[in-house]
C-alpha cells in the first residue's frame, strides 16, 4: 500500500518546470500553459475528430508519414503524391474541415500573446496523432501564405523530445522535452527554423491513453 513517501514520490515524478522557458530570440516553451484548459479542449477535440478522423497520408516523395493527421479551421494542411498545401476541404469527404473550436482558438491566441505575440488570428490547425514509434522528421512550416504570424504548438499525452533546429537543416537540433499541457510558440525571426519530433516512446498516458496528440494552430490563407 503506498504510504506518504510514495504519495510525496508520485507528485515529484509529475511535477514539470513551470513557466516560460525561451527556446530561441522569439521562440518559448509555456510548460503545462494548456492544464488550465484541458477540460474545454478534449470534449471540443472528439467532435473534431468524429466529422474528420485521424488518417494516415503519403508524401510527395512516396512515403506514409507515421504519425497519423486531420484538421480543423478554414484550412488543413495535406500532402499526398503531388504535394504538400492547405485546403478548404477534408480531400476525405469533400467536406469543409470542422471549425476551429472556441477554446482552443482562445487558449492558442493567449499563449501567442504570452510569447510576444499580440493579435494572433489562426485559421488553421493541424492535429498529429502520435502512437509509439510514429515520429516527424525535421521540416520548416512554410505553406503558409505570410511568416508574420507565429506558429502555436500544443502537446498532449505522451511526452515527445522536440528537435528545434536552426534555419539550416544541417545543423544540429536543440532537443527539449514536451510534456501533456505544454505549450510551444515560435515566430519572427524564428517562424522558419526547422523542427521535428523524436520517435514517441511506449507508454500509456493516465489522460489520453497510449498515444501523443499535437495540435498545431496557424494562420495560412
Ligand atoms: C509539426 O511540426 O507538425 C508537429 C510538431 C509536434 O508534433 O510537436
Ligand atoms: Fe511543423
Amino acid at each position: 500500500m503506498p504510504g506518504p513517501t510514495a504519495d510525496l514520490f508520485a507528485d515529484h515524478a509529475l511535477q514539470q518546470p513551470a513557466g516560460r522557458e525561451q527556446i530561441g530570440e522569439q521562440s518559448y516553451v509555456l510548460r503545462g500553459y494548456a492544464l488550465p484548459w484541458i477540460d474545454r479542449l478534449l470534449p471540443e477535440l472528439r467532435r473534431v475528430l468524429a466529422q474528420a478522423p485521424f488518417r494516415q497520408m503519403v508524401t510527395p516523395g512516396g512515403f506514409t508519414m507515421s504519425a497519423a493527421l486531420s484538421s480543423c479551421g478554414d484550412l488543413g494542411w495535406t500532402t499526398d503524391t503531388t504535394g504538400y498545401r492547405y485546403t478548404p476541404f477534408d480531400p476525405r469527404t469533400q467536406q469543409p474541415w470542422p471549425a476551429l473550436p472556441e477554446a482552443l482558438r482562445a487558449l492558442a491566441v493567449e499563449a501567442a500573446a504570452e510569447a510576444g505575440f499580440a493579435a494572433f488570428a489562426p485559421d488553421a490547425c493541424l492535429i498529429n496523432r502520435y502512437v509509439a514509434g510514429a515520429k516527424m522528421s525535421l521540416h520548416q512550416d512554410k505553406n503558409e501564405r505570410d511568416y508574420a504570424a507565429p506558429v502555436v504548438s500544443i502537446s498532449l499525452g505522451l511526452p515527445a523530445i522536440f528537435l528545434f533546429g536552426s534555419h539550416a537543416r544541417a545543423d544540429k537540433p536543440q532537443k527539449v522535452s514536451l510534456f501533456h499541457g505544454d505549450v510551444v510558440v515560435w515566430g519572427g525571426v524564428d517562424r522558419l527554423r526547422f523542427h521535428g519530433v523524436m520517435p514517441i516512446k511506449d507508454g500509456v498516458h493516465p489522460v489520453m491513453g497510449p498515444q501523443r496528440i499535437n495540435l498545431t494552430l496557424r494562420t495560412a490563407g
